[in-house]
């Protein structure tokens, strides 16, 4: 805390800041380093693209390989998400603080000029959207059990950033392509940079929302209400991503199965929820056990926040510490149901495409400045109507 103080005693003097100074606000961090530009430009061979990882919403990522021989992943933020200095170090502050076996390790940063670049622990099998749901581009095949052991993984990580970390932080963009998996598929949650403080016990309603569609619980792609619910409701949708192999929203299928969440409803609602279960498991898969993942996947995107479990509950369901056979599940919050389909009211069509959504303009429904890309959705700028789910949710 006596960081915190020191950043916001000097917030007016953040543009001019020494690397001295920079290191003294960072100083009360254990195990992390403020890393020269020059290190890791020569790190990374020049930012070049032959290491590079991927791109996302915030910017690109590299392999970087250190004189030492260590090996990390350098997070270079573009400048639309380039913050300001007392910003990122607030954050910094945050993350680097936080440590657990399920949350990637964020070991450095660098603050030079206009550089805001982040050095995490570097994953060597990737991301679960490039595995798991990449389309056959990917070799490592997923057993039940390793499933199984990344869902629990996931949960109790969640559940850590939830309930442990204080002030809890809340995740905001709970994925596939956040959930990077080590050398022996444990996985690990990646990209804090849009999890925020928030005081204990309340409500943040954030302007901001960032998140895939399709994994955006109802309440934060209309009111942009962030609360751990909604994280929950994300994670949700992953569990019935893992359990069935594919992704939450698929265009290339036929009209009726290009939503997962949808589809998982309907199979539960007709006791039929095995014929979700990956086909590509050939039958190797403790049936039971994946029928009772998929229902805590319900469980999780209910329509109502307080219907969904705590991600304590959650990982207790998951070990089957809590038993859930006779547990009601309510209709889940379907993003299907606010998208390609007519108003019966006004007989108008309603928006269709969209995926990360940036800005959401105080709940009067209309989203802009879409960005980034996932999964196999086209990116598009959309304006979009949420009017059946504003109104369910009012
Ligand atoms: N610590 C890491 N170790 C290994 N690979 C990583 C690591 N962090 C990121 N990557 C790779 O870089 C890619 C891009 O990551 P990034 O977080 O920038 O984008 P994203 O997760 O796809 O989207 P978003 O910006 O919305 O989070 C990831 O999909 C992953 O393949
Ligand atoms: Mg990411």
């Amino acid at each position: 805390m006596t960081c915190f103080s020191f950043l916001f005693r000097k917030r007016e003097s953040s543009s001019a800041r020494q690397p001295s100074e920079i290191d003294q606000v960072l100083s009360g961090v254990q195990n992390f380093r403020v890393y020269t530009y020059r290190e890791l430009f020569t790190a990374t061979q020049g930012f070049s693209v032959v290491n590079k990882l991927g791109q996302g919403g915030f910017g690109s990522v590299y392999k970087g390989v250190f004189k030492d021989g260590s090996v990390a992943a350098i997070k270079v933020l573009s400048a639309d998400s380039r913050q300001g200095i007392d910003e990122f170090l607030t954050e910094i502050n945050v993350i680097a603080n936080i440590e657990h076996d399920n949350l990637v390790k964020l070991h450095g940063c660098c603050v030079e000029g206009s550089h805001r670049i982040l050095v995490y622990g570097y994953l060597e099998n990737n991301s679960l959207a490039q595995t798991l749901l990449g389309g056959g581009h990917s070799s490592i095949q997923f057993s039940w059990n390793a499933r199984s052991k990344i869902c629990i993984g996931v949960a109790q990580g969640l559940a850590f950033l939830h309930e442990d970390v204080q002030p809890h932080i809340i995740h905001r963009d709970i994925k596939a392509s956040n959930i990077l998996l080590d050398k022996e598929l444990l996985p690990k949650i990646s990209d804090f940079g849009l999890a925020k403080l928030i005081p204990p016990n309340q409500t943040h309603i954030s302007t901001r929302v960032a998140g895939t569609a399709g994994y955006l619980a109802p309440e934060y792609a209309i009111r942009g209400q962030v609360t751990r619910k909604s994280d929950i409701y994300s994670f949700g949708v992953l569990l019935l991503e893992i359990v069935s192999g594919r992704s939450n929203t698929n265009r290339r299928l036929p009209a009726k199965e290009q939503y997962l969440l949808e589809r998982a409803w309907n199979k539960h609602e007709r006791g039929e929820l095995e014929e979700l279960v990956d086909a590509s498991l050939d039958g190797d898969v403790n049936m039971e056990e994946a029928c009772r993942f998929l229902k805590i996947g319900l469980l999780c995107t209910q329509d109502m926040p307080k219907l969904r479990p705590t991600m304590s509950t959650v990982v207790k369901m998951l070990t089957g510490e809590i038993d859930i056979s006779d547990m009601v599940i309510a209709k889940p919050g379907l993003f299907s149901e606010f998208m390609d389909m007519k108003d019966s009211r006004s007989g108008k069509e309603k928006v269709n495409t969209i995926d990360t959504f940036e800005t959401l303009s105080g709940g009067s429904g209309k989203l802009a400045n879409s960005s980034s890309s996932s999964g196999n959705i086209t990116t598009s700028f959309a304006t979009m109507t949420f009017n059946s789910i504003y109104e369910r949710s009012n």
